[in-house]
């Protein structure tokens, strides 16, 4: 699907994912904004490429940052801090207030295949990855803020254009094929393949309000 030339505001840009997804934003033409915590992390460069230097958990001057952006997305991770307090969660609720008052509708999330869909329960496979892998990995605090920022956009944010991506990553490696949205099927993607899903999905109106997966098409 072909978005007209838009704004996308990105948190998360200088990630694993972020990064594949800003280029592929620039290489269709569009401007995106990022707030990163270091701008010098970001190895594209490009006019179109605005770049706010700051950290999710002491900025204050978001709506100055949706000053003109039709898309926003969130590609955050900061495994260490979201065991000791739920930061996502917290500025979540700060950007979903703002993205009212500036009048922005469209938000994806992109959550991880072992995040619970709101009041749902795990299938007895993903409980178990989540109960030794994650839990080894120390990936426990990152799903619980994931589960807490759902709650809060089922809950609270119906009028927002919200989409989870509940994403499956494996490795940074090339292209493994083209995913799609599944509500039961995941596939272990890469991080430039979940970017490509994630620039795709969030101009599609029938997956706003789904916490969906994603799979490769056969
Ligand atoms: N990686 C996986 O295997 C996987 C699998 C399934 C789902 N997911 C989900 O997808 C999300 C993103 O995954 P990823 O692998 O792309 O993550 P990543 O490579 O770890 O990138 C996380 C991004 O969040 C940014 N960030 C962290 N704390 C921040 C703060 N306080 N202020 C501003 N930015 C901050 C990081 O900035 P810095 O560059 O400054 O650190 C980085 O840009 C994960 O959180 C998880 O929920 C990941």
């Amino acid at each position: 699907m072909k978005h007209s030339k838009s704004t996308f505001l990105v948190f998360g840009a200088s990630g694993r994912t972020g990064q594949h997804f800003v280029s592929i934003a620039l290489k269709e033409g569009h401007k995106v904004k990022a707030l990163v915590r270091n701008p010098e992390k970001m190895k594209m460069k490009n006019s179109n490429l605005e770049l706010f230097k700051g950290s999710i958990t002491d900025c204050e001057d978001l709506d100055d940052l949706l000053n003109g952006v039709n898309f926003v997305i969130c590609m955050l991770g900061n495994a260490q801090e979201q065991n000791k307090a739920p930061i996502n969660t917290i500025f979540i609720k700060k950007l979903i207030p703002a993205m009212r008052r500036q009048g922005v509708k469209r938000f994806l999330y992109q959550a991880g295949g072992l995040t619970r869909r709101y009041k749902d329960r795990l299938s007895f496979v993903t409980w178990v990855l989540r109960n030794t892998v994650a839990r080894y990995n120390g990936l426990l605090g990152q799903h619980k803020d994931n589960e807490t920022v759902i709650e809060y956009l089922v809950e609270e944010a119906q009028d927002v254009d919200w989409i989870v991506h509940r994403a499956g990553i494996i490795s940074d490696g090339p292209s493994k094929g083209l995913l799609k949205r599944d509500c039961r099927k995941i596939s272990l993607a890469t991080h430039v393949d979940i970017a490509k899903y994630n620039f795709q999905v969030i101009n599609d109106k029938t997956a706003i309000h789904t916490c969906d997966l994603s799979c490769y098409i056969k």
